[in-house]
């Protein structure tokens, strides 16, 4: 198939491309390179260097005739959308809808949206959260995804394009971007393996639902085989707290460093976790990788890294 992948420069989306194209995929891929890297690009794709909200992206779906689309471009960092939720939208609503409009201009079949289940059910009444609860997000980043389903909504009503919502816990892993403020796994270990002692935001006692990017790519690979439209979380329903995260961190890389604590942060939510029993209904998803185990693969991709 021909898929458009936005944000196949970045931690998450590189590695779909990666997949797709072993699996015998055409992929273009879109990206800015605002936190994406080059070096993560697949040397198979083809690239454009351009933002999701330029005017001329309807032309690289006519040259391509790209029949699905993969979207991942956003601005992902929590705090900078609470300190500018202007910019925030920009990327994330007009960015999304500039890429529907052309959907709906060049006869796109589906559209692979990747949403947040940390973000958009906010705190949360129970735990972990189906899809069925309720959505309050408290992050204008949050806000942001939610209005991204909504819209597919609109386009599957108005012009017949299905979509797939993938509402992804916290994803870690390799080609994480240690330097932004968003991403603690990645944070952590480059900072650890740099024998610094890492910041952990108020008391660490926050929880969050880890999962490892191969089992992100591995739902992004089934999203390909759906029918109709559907919305799915992708995480563990597993709660580690940050300083949990932080031990096993230090154990690993055996830097046996003290817990540093400075303030919490706004606009993050206390506790998150995430159930993912719709996703292996549906389409035989479950996550394969335990914490212990995509922690370690993390470290070794930081350390090769770091050589
Ligand atoms: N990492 C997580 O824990 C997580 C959780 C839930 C959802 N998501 C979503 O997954 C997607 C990918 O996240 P990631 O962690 O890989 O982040 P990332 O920052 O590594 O990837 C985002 C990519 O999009 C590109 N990009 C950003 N704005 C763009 C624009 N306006 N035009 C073109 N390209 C643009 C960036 O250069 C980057 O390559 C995002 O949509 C994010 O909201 C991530």
């Amino acid at each position: 198939m021909k898929i458009l992948v936005t944000g196949g420069a970045g931690f998450i989306a590189s590695q779909i491309t990666d997949a797709y194209i072993a699996a015998g995929h055409q992929v273009v891929v879109v990206d800015n390179l605002s936190t994406g890297r080059r070096e993560n690009l697949n040397p198979d794709a083809v690239f454009y260097e351009m933002d999701i909200q330029d005017p001329r992206l309807i032309e690289v779906f006519q040259r391509h005739e790209i029949e699905i689309v993969n979207h991942h471009a956003a601005q992902m960092d929590v705090r900078r959308s609470v300190e500018d939720p202007i910019y925030d939208a920009r990327n994330n609503v007009l960015g999304f809808l500039n890429i529907l409009q052309a959907c709906a201009r060049t006869g796109v079949k589906r559209v692979i949206f990747s949403s947040s289940g940390g973000a958009i059910y906010g705190e949360q009444d129970y735990f972990p959260a189906d899809e069925g609860h309720k959505t309050q997000p408290c992050s204008p980043y949050g806000i942001t995804k939610l209005v991204g389903e909504k819209y597919l909504f609109f386009y599957s009503q108005n012009y017949g394009i299905e979509h797939t919502i993938l509402r992804y816990a916290n994803v870690y892993g390799p080609r994480q971007n240690p330097h932004g403020e968003a991403g603690v796994v990645a944070i952590f270990c480059s900072r650890l393996l740099a024998g610094e002692e890492p910041v952990i935001n108020g008391t660490g006692e926050q929880t969050r639902d880890f999962v490892f990017v191969g089992d992100v790519v591995a739902a992004n690979l089934l999203a390909l085989g759906l029918k109709g439209n559907d919305t799915f979380n992708i995480g563990t329903a597993r709660e580690s707290t940050i300083n949990e995260v932080y031990r096993i961190l230090n154990q690993l890389i055996g830097s046996n460093k003290p817990e540093k604590h400075g303030p919490g942060k706004e606009g993050e939510q206390f506790r998150s976790v995430i159930d993912p029993t719709h996703a292996l209904k549906v389409m035989g998803w479950k996550p394969r990788f335990s914490l212990d185990t995509g922690l370690r693969e993390t470290v070794d991709f930081f350390r090769k890294a770091k050589a």
